[in-house]
């Protein structure tokens, strides 16, 4: 414990002293302190080249209230599967988890659901997705409620909860038309008794899904499936209230159906996308409807500084043609997927194009032709500094799921 109190401090000096001439991190990184070191596996990532996200606690409340404020009375269910799109689901739902008008979270992943478990949070996880038979009770005893899908019969779920010693908590996952997964909304009445009669379930809430897609699929008057989904959800509910079954929680909407189908918002709103401060649609944005913003940044720091002289290369591909030169960052910006080349990013209060870009670990940055940065400096990468480079501007599910995915996050005021 000593040396490792030790090497931290040695490290803040280190970082201290050269941060006075030169905002420069020494190497070893944190991310390698933190890699090799237990004491130091929460040390600030925003002190390392890497990219990290910083997810703002007042936005994120401000999204969650605005969308509260029109849900007329039902409460928010967010969506953080997949590391929270990106914002990293522990950070987020501890956010989440002091604001009263959240009623839980959902995931579709055991691990997803087994990560939260262990922070101890005071609101239910829902794993809205099947889980094998010993994942089910490894989830049931960690407290995670169960989706109940077509596989789920009174004998598969009696197991569960004999191993697991008490019923373990359900939600009922309505199939009403997407055919995809679910318990098919004609036999769903039926199955819910059977469940409710095994006594092996506490079925505390009840579900479906819409067909809407989450892009911008025009709806055409005349056909509107999920208006029949409805219908079908209420025989649902209807079979189970006449059987005397708590259908519990209600929740069928996500981001997109929230601004189509008030009327399906039951007792809670089930949103992934919202509450990060993107809109689903063009049309969402323009309703008015509900206020958000971009809830995160996503920001790494500037690696290298170098001058290009005229004509000379840059990056993998690009001859430079700027007659005058210009004066490049280096940044490690590190995307699988790749960024797009016509982006840019936030450095310094200037917006500036990037140079190289792709499925590899460097980014660079075109400065101009006066150095406006310096190694150790922030660029954001999306952020709400332009309205260019917000997640939405970007295209959410390219900038979510594959640059931010797992990137480390830290919470900021
Ligand atoms: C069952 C279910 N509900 C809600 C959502 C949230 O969708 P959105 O991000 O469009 O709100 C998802 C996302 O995948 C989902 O699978």
């Amino acid at each position: 414990m000593g040396s490792r109190r030790t090497l931290e401090i040695k490290r803040r000096e280190a970082l201290i002293g050269i941060a006075g001439a030169a905002a420069v991190p020494l190497l070893p990184s944190d991310s390698v302190l933190a890699a090799n070191d237990g004491a130091l596996a929460n040390a600030d990532p925003r002190k390392s080249f890497d990219p990290w996200v910083e997810v703002s606690r007042t936005r994120l409340e401000s999204n969650a209230n605005s969308i509260l404020s029109r849900s007329k009375g039902a409460k928010l269910m967010p969506v953080i599967k997949a590391n929270g799109y990106g914002l990293g689901a522990a950070t987020v739902a501890r956010m989440y988890d002091s604001m009263p008008g959240v009623q839980g979270y959902m995931v579709v992943r055991p691990h997803e659901a087994f990560e939260l478990a262990e922070l101890g949070l005071r609101k239910p996880i829902l794993l809205m997705a099947p889980a094998s038979q010993n994942d089910s009770i490894a989830l049931a005893r960690a407290g995670v409620h169960l989706a109940m899908t077509l596989k789920d019969t009174p004998e598969t779920v009696s197991e569960i909860a004999r191993a697991v010693g008490r019923p373990i908590s359900v939600h009922l996952e309505v199939d009403t038309g997407i055919n995809r997964q679910g318990i098919p909304w004609r036999i769903a009445g039926e199955r819910a008794k059977e469940l409710a009669a095994s006594g092996a379930v506490r079925i505390t809430g009840t579900a479906s899904y819409f067909v809407t897609p989450p892009g911008d699929r025009p709806q055409t008057e005349a056909w509107q499936p999920e208006l029949e989904q409805i219908e079908r959800f209420e025989g649902v509910l209807a079979a189970m209230r006449t059987a005397g079954i708590d259908p519990g929680v209600r929740h069928m909407v996500s981001s997109r159906s929230l601004f189509q189908y008030p009327q399906a918002y039951y007792d809670a709103v089930r949103l992934g996308i919202l509450p990060t401060g993107s809109y689903p649609t063009a049309e969402a944005r323009a309703s008015g409807r509900v206020d958000i913003e971009q809830s995160f940044e996503v920001k790494c720091r500037v690696a290298q500084v170098s001058w290009v002289p005229p004509g000379d290369t840059v990056g993998f591909q690009k001859r430079h043609d700027q007659p005058n030169g210009t004066w490049v960052a280096t940044v490690l910006s590190g995307s699988p997927g790749g960024l797009p080349s016509d982006r840019q990013v936030w450095v310094n209060g200037h917006l500036r194009p990037l140079l190289m870009t792709g499925p590899r670990l460097y980014t660079l940055v075109d400065l101009g032709p006066e150095p406006i940065a310096k190694i150790g400096d922030e660029v954001i990468m999306t952020g709400r500094a332009d309205p260019s480079i917000t997640a939405e501007a970007l295209g959410n599910p390219w900038y979510l799921y594959v640059l931010a995915d797992r990137l480390p996050s830290v919470a900021v005021a």
